[in-house]
């Protein structure tokens, strides 16, 4: 967090009214056509906004036939929301004003704020301070407006209006916003809320996204980020929004990575993207990976039913695209539909022999309209069948309007999805505003409409996924306190290996039996309580690098070979390194297993970002790691093992026995309550977890663990 940003205050949730104003001043009404305080004017009045308008500017006295007022305290009435349009320097003086109006909602669309350098970053904490004083919200500054279509008002200085619908949108670019605006004028996307958040001073994503979760005129919510603001917020927002609209974001940019420290496996690994990935998996959102597929899967969640299941059928009157469909639905993870007996012989029957009547059914290149129709009732009838994709292709004798009316018809009479690919240019243009008009998604190509059938079936499987309750776990939370806080006052950024086992070992991570030898003879006798084969490791707060200085012994058998290497070890470290203080020889269980590795590291935004990968020495290089944000369900902890490349070689390969899976997602969810617990530790590895046979345990062998320290 910058020094010095004004931060929201905590529950001061944005009042649902806040995009439906029944009055609206516009500061900086200007009546010279062309400048912006012209444009926004005129967008709310020319657009249909039923609300009272008042033109505020202390030069004028009317602006485009309204009364103009020298400033918002001479209105007469009550003022919902400020539109402010005047140059940066006023508007501290303007948002005062506004306070004692008594005016709650603004939207300051002015630039030149904190994203001009420091004067204007003071500036804007100087506009925020004086909003939260009056207790006003506002969106920007240097934003675009927003648009309501349910009150018709657009207060944007954009040069069109979005189209009614029920998809709400949230941008953090105006300027993509305003081009957006106008491809949808195009395509036929309707939008209940279109808002722009610029640089979100006071309201955020997550205001809107709570907002718009009860909000009965958006079914879709469709938004671009270039960052989150306030992670953990967003993150119980979303989830809460996702249960019962989904919601597709692009997120582009970096914004949140600076401060991840790399000095762990876990901090190399996570790319600036992990924890947002992460985040998209935990929360149900949906990732759009452009705009074109923002637009591509917000068509199809905003009028169509959300498939079933993932078995589609698909109807075409051409082999070439019925055969990229088919593919692009294997690589999606779709399935072909197996139609019944009671299909194929009806599709048998009712179309001529040349077609295929197996999915994809092709009614072949002459087809009229009424193939189209009979084998699209046919296959949306067949209990096997989740949703269709209708494909076109025009040639002289295909009825594409007519076509059209047969999709239109079918839609909605059994409550499966039906998308569709009429792919061409003027010959099908007729058909494609036909199917617009009736709220039927057009792709222009199959791939298209797969991969927004793949979105829905994502996101059904969001749906049925059981929200659960993250385990806690009975640990002694003192014991690793007293640790950390011993090397907090010694101002230590990096604990030892000694006391980073302890703290796991406080929350219950099993650690290998060991004992600390001061002498050979001990070290013998240790290996034998122990139980040979042992591992013998030099005991020194000064070696971090134990192998490096022949400080590590594996496999040793006998005690004669225990002696021997506790000279040997004590010998080697001395000699290369005199300076270090040794305190003894660890004497170490020998564990035996598959090697995988747990850790952590502080995201900026969301928080102690978890990793699980295959463990070792060439983790780095094999990079077969998965992420999670804390704290996470054992739900989440599952799907993090199953995630991995090499899942296979913990399941077993080759008549192998099965890794003790169980034992590994308890190790996950005790290190998410540990590092949740304990917010010094700001980065963490245990590598490797060694893994046994299920049944047997999963034993941390070695730990790493950094603190942040003032
Ligand atoms: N109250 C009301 N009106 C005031 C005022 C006040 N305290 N102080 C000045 N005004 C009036 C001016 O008289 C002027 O009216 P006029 O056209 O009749 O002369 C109007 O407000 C605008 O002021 P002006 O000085 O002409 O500024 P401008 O129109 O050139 O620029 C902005 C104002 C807001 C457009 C400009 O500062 C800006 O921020 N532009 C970028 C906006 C942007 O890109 N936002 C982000 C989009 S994603």
């Amino acid at each position: 967090m910058v020094a010095g940003l004004v931060r929201r205050k905590e529950g001061h949730v944005l009042d649902k009214s806040f995009f439906t104003p029944e009055s609206v001043a516009v500061v900086g009404a200007s009546a010279e056509p062309g400048k912006l305080g012209n444009i926004v004017i005129n967008n709310i009045i020319h657009y249909g906004y039923k609300g009272k308008v008042f033109p505020v500017n202390p030069s004028l006295t009317e602006v485009e036939g309204l009364k103009s007022y020298p400033g918002v305290t001479a209105i007469p009435d009550k003022v919902d929301m400020a539109v402010v349009v005047v140059p940066s320097r006023v508007v501290p003086g303007v948002m005062r004003e506004m306070g004692e109006k008594g005016i709650k909602q603004a939207v300051i669309i002015t630039a030149g704020f904190k994203e001009t350098g420091l004067a204007g970053f003071k500036m804007e904490n100087e506009v925020t301070e004086i909003a939260r004083s009056y207790g006003i919200r506002f969106l920007g500054p240097n934003c675009f407006g927003f648009i309501d279509t349910s009150i018709s008002l657009n207060a944007t200085f954009a040069s069109g209006m979005a189209k009614k619908g029920n998809i709400s949108f949230l941008s953090q670019s105006g300027a993509l916003a305003q081009a957006m605006l106008d491809w949808t004028q195009v395509n036929g996307v309707g939008f209940s809320k279109f808002v722009t958040l610029g640089n979100k001073a006071d309201i955020n994503e997550s205001d809107l996204i709570e907002s718009w979760k009860d909000d009965p005129s958006t079914s879709v919510v469709i938004a671009y980020l270039e960052g989150v603001v306030e992670g953990p917020r967003f993150r119980k927002a979303a989830i809460e929004l996702t249960r019962t609209k989904p919601f597709i974001l692009i997120k582009a940019g970096s914004t949140g990575a600076g401060s991840r420290a790399a000095s762990s496996h876990t901090g190399t690994l996570a790319g600036f993207d992990a924890a947002y990935s992460a985040i998209f998996k935990q929360t149900g959102i949906l990732r759009a990976d452009s705009v074109e597929e923002l637009i591509d899967f917000a068509l199809a969640f905003a009028d169509q039913p959300i498939i079933k299941g993932e078995r589609i059928a698909i109807v075409t009157n051409a082999g070439g695209p019925g055969i990229m469909a088919s593919d692009a639905s294997e690589k999606a993870g779709l399935k072909l539909a197996q139609f019944t007996k009671d299909t194929v012989d009806k599709l048998r029957s009712s179309l001529p022999p040349t077609a295929n009547i197996y999915n994809p059914v092709d009614v072949v290149g002459d087809a009229g309209a009424d193939r189209y129709r009979v084998a699209l009732d046919t296959v949306l009838k067949d209990p096997n069948v989740d949703g269709a994709l209708v494909l076109l292709t025009p040639q002289a004798s295909t009825e594409v309007k007519k076509t059209a009316e047969v999709v239109t018809g079918a839609a909605g009479s059994t409550g499966k999805p039906i998308l569709t690919s009429f792919m061409g240019g003027p010959a099908v243009t007729g058909g494609i505003e036909l199917l617009t008009e009736n709220n039927i998604p057009n792709y222009p190509f199959p791939e298209r409409a797969i991969e927004s059938y793949r979105a829905m079936v994502r996101y059904r499987g969001w749906l049925e996924k059981k929200p659960e309750p993250v385990r806690k776990f009975k640990v002694d939370r003192e014991k690793a306190r007293a640790v950390l806080d011993q090397a907090i006052r010694e101002k230590r950024r990096a604990l030892s290996d000694l006391e980073a086992s302890r703290i796991i070992g406080a929350y219950g991570i099993p650690l290998p039996a060991a004992k600390l030898a001061r002498s050979a003879e001990e070290a013998a006798a240790f290996a034998g309580e122990i139980g040979f084969p042992v591992v013998m490791k030099i005991a020194s707060p000064d070696i971090l690098h134990k192998s490096d200085v022949g400080g590590v012994k594996v496999n040793i058998t006998t005690p004669e070979a225990a002696r021997n290497a506790y000279v040997e070890i004590v010998d080697s470290a001395t000699r290369l390194m005199p300076e270090a203080q040794i305190t003894g020889v660890d004497v170490q269980e020998l564990i035996r297993g598959r090697e995988v590795i747990l850790g952590m590291n502080c995201d900026a935004t969301f928080g102690p970002l978890l990793l699980f990968g295959l463990g070792g020495i060439y983790v780095e290089v094999l990079k077969d790691v998965t992420f999670r944000v804390a704290p996470i369900t054992a739900a989440d902890a599952g799907e993090m093992i199953r995630e991995i490349r090499s899942y296979p070689l913990l399941t077993g390969v080759r008549g192998e026995r099965p890794a003790d899976i169980p034992a590994v997602i308890d190790a996950l969810l005790r290190l998410s309550q540990l590092v949740t617990e304990l917010k010094e530790i700001t980065e963490l590895d245990i590598n490797p977890l060694m893994v046994r046979e299920m049944g047997k345990g999963a034993v941390a062998i070695d730990c790493r663990m950094g603190i942040a320290v003032e």
